[in-house]
């Protein structure tokens, strides 16, 4: 069977409720896996929808570049868009419907709320990009509440959204539960990311200092060090010793809420950088990523594994 499109929510009730029924009818539970993305999808999709299919009977999609999301400024209009290729990427993942409504079907005329995250959505990112996350929880919990799944993937290379939509599903109690998917990363450590493919030779070989100051830090904090300017610092003195590279922030948060660790490093934490590189004609990529400080067992050996990722390529 190929991919089902739907690209109104009453197609994507429709689609699953005959999906389920279906697998009822043979006697089987079903189960719903979602993946939101906004499309231009890579290898790093490719996990979620993989992980989605292996623990849902069935996965659902939803390819949608949502405009509440992107300040004017922003690259809204140059979005790559690449909707033939994201079907089949979702095909081959094991995706079964593939949701891309149009913004009017997401926004009628006479929409007027927006959901937002207080504190969290105001750092880091947020501090830079200030409706962000007000615009990406707008459209999660619409498509949550469209899609009605067991359970959502996000990337944890974006962990503010993943732990802002974390957040908001907590405190409003919605059903769907919210599981992060660790960071695909190309061989020297750069996280994929849909926005890589804007950058020429000059711009990608700087950004490889972001995962190299991930690295550093990330040993420091695995050889014992819990002084968080003292982790910090390890990551700093990489992304300043490239000069290609324009620093926008470098900062350690508490995981779960995201306040500043600015003294002793006791919980999960999350060391994240934000900048930017810039391509010989002067077009400059934003680039985000981060390492999750953790001696939590569960979440360890992704640590270690990023770790023993650079020793391979240095
Ligand atoms: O991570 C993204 O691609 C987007 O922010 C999301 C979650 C699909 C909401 O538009």
């Amino acid at each position: 069977m190929g991919i089902l499109v739907a690209r109104t929510r009453q197609e994507l009730r429709a689609m699953i409720g005959s999906l389920k029924s279906t697998l009822e009818d043979a006697g089987l539970r079903s189960s719903v896996g979602f993946v939101p993305t906004m499309g231009a999808l890579h290898e790093g999709h490719a996990t979620l929808i993989k992980k989605s299919s292996k623990e849902n009977s069935i996965t659902v999609v939803s390819v949608f570049v949502n405009p509440k999301q992107f300040a004017a400024h922003e690259d809204l209009d140059k979005y790559p868009r690449t909707f033939e290729a994201d079907c089949e990427l979702c095909l081959k993942a094991g995706a079964q419907i593939v949701f891309a409504p149009t913004p009017e079907a997401m926004y009628p005329d006479d929409f007027k709320t927006k959901i937002s995250v207080d504190e969290m959505s105001q750092v880091m990112c947020g501090a830079h990009r200030p409706d962000h996350f007000t615009g990406v929880c707008t459209v999660v919990l619409l498509l949550l509440n469209f899609v009605a799944a067991d359970r959502a993937y996000f990337g944890l290379k974006d962990y503010q959204q993943f732990a802002i939509i974390s957040r908001m599903t907590q405190d409003i109690v919605h059903p769907t539960r919210i599981i992060g998917v660790t960071t695909v990363r190309e061989e020297d450590g750069l996280a994929l990311s849909s926005r890589n493919r804007y950058m020429d030779a000059t711009a990608r070989a700087a950004a490889a200092c972001i995962p190299k100051s991930l690295r550093a830090a990330a040993e420091v904090f695995l050889s014992g060090e819990t002084n968080a300017p003292a982790v910090l610092l390890a990551a700093r003195e990489v992304l300043n010793s490239v000069s290609e590279f324009e620093l926008q922030y470098c900062e350690l948060r508490n995981a779960k809420n995201l306040t500043e660790v600015e003294a002793r490093i006791t919980h999960e934490s999350v060391l994240a950088v934000a900048g930017f590189v810039q391509n010989a004609d002067g077009v400059k990529t934003r680039l985000i990523d981060n390492v999750i400080l953790t001696h939590d067992p569960d979440r360890l050996e992704s640590l270690l594994d990023f770790v023993r990722l650079g020793t391979a390529v240095k």
